[in-house]
């Protein structure tokens, strides 16, 4: 076995998309894409300097650098992910660029145990559309989380909003297939859809929910992103017998035909960028200091003196 095919043969835990050099690199371009969304939604989610920040579904930590560059050398980032290949990779890039403050955690963020109420920010790109059950991982990060701190996502809304303009048959046939495709193969891609209800069932409150659509024209970063994800992922789908590979090679000839014409626009999936937030603990209510002297006062002789009786509690019979 040749260096390359041993270092991209599968691992035990690799999630659906792989996590071979391949992968690495489209995650890498991904991240180029996306890295603006990443810093808006973290500003609007308060992250700032000096913030313990976990960063889940980490991947080779293009997201984790970013975060560490927010918190600065006096917070601290833990990095989280299944893939001891992607940790890896992380932990090189992170020993190259000196950033000492982003530790690692290898595990399944369903298993994630970490201190109660130790971190003042969660982040989490693309983790939980390749979970079949999420409410346990939210769990999990609810305890990690410090009351009052925040819990950012940027997850799938609606993968099947994909499409070109003007509209192609054969694109449209091949993003149908893979929305097909992707419960069988365990994803639940539109997880932006299910947050509001695992927050409630989690004791998170929805700060922030905003859809995100892009459009893009030929060449563009909006064009290129999803384009070159299917080109490679189609043949991935054909190999589990889920795309025939005839359509493969009509999708290959339409994206060539869209991209030389180059009149068309792609419209990304659509995605959301997610706020929400551990509600802070309920303060002890203060008692003014002339309530307590107006509860101290000794009662009147004269006054009738009625047993206190507390609102929705119905009082006992009197002894006659
Ligand atoms: C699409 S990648 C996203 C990586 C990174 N968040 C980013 O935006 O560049 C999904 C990542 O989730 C990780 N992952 C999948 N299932 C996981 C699980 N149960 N617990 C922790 N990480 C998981 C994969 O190993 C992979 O690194």
């Amino acid at each position: 076995m040749s260096n390359r095919a041993r270092r991209d043969a599968g691992e035990p835990d690799e999630y659906v998309l792989g996590t071979d050099a391949e992968e690495l690199r489209r995650l890498r371009f991904q991240h180029f894409v996306w890295t603006e969304q990443l810093h808006a939604l973290c500003a609007r989610a308060g992250f700032r300097d000096g913030d313990a920040a976990l960063d889940l579904g980490c991947g080779p930590g293009f997201t984790s650098f970013e975060l560490a560059r927010i918190v600065g050398p006096r917070g601290q980032v833990l990095a989280c992910d299944v893939s001891a290949r992607f940790l890896r990779a992380l932990e090189s890039q992170r020993d190259r660029d000196g950033l000492s403050w982003v530790a690692t955690r290898l595990g399944g963020i369903e298993g994630l145990d970490v201190e109660p109420a130790s971190f003042d920010r969660a982040y989490s790109r693309w983790l939980f559309s390749w979970l079949p059950d999420s409410l346990e991982p939210f769990r999990r990060v609810h305890r990690a989380l410090r009351p009052g701190a925040t819990f950012a996502l940027h997850e799938y809304l609606d993968w099947g909003a994909m499409t070109v303009v003007p509209r192609s048959e054969v694109f449209d046939h091949a993003v149908a297939a893979c929305v097909r495709a992707w419960p069988r193969l365990g994803a639940t891609i539109d997880i932006a859809r299910d947050v509001p209800r695992l927050a409630a069932a989690t004791g998170f409150v929805v700060d922030d929910f905003q859809p995100i659509a892009r459009v893009g024209t030929v060449g563009s970063l909006e064009w290129r992103w999803p384009g070159e994800f299917l080109a490679v992922w189609l043949r991935k789908l054909a190999a589990q017998g889920l795309f025939d590979t005839a359509d493969c090679d009509a999708f290959d000839d339409e994206w060539r035909r869209l991209t030389a014409a180059g009149d068309s626009r792609l419209v990304t999936p659509t995605m959301a960028g997610i706020v929400l937030r551990k509600p802070p603990q309920p303060r002890a209510r203060r008692v003014s200091a002339r309530a307590v002297q107006r509860r101290a006062r000794p009662a009147s002789k004269t006054r009738d003196v009625r047993p206190i009786r507390r609102r929705g509690v119905p009082a006992l019979p009197r002894d006659r």
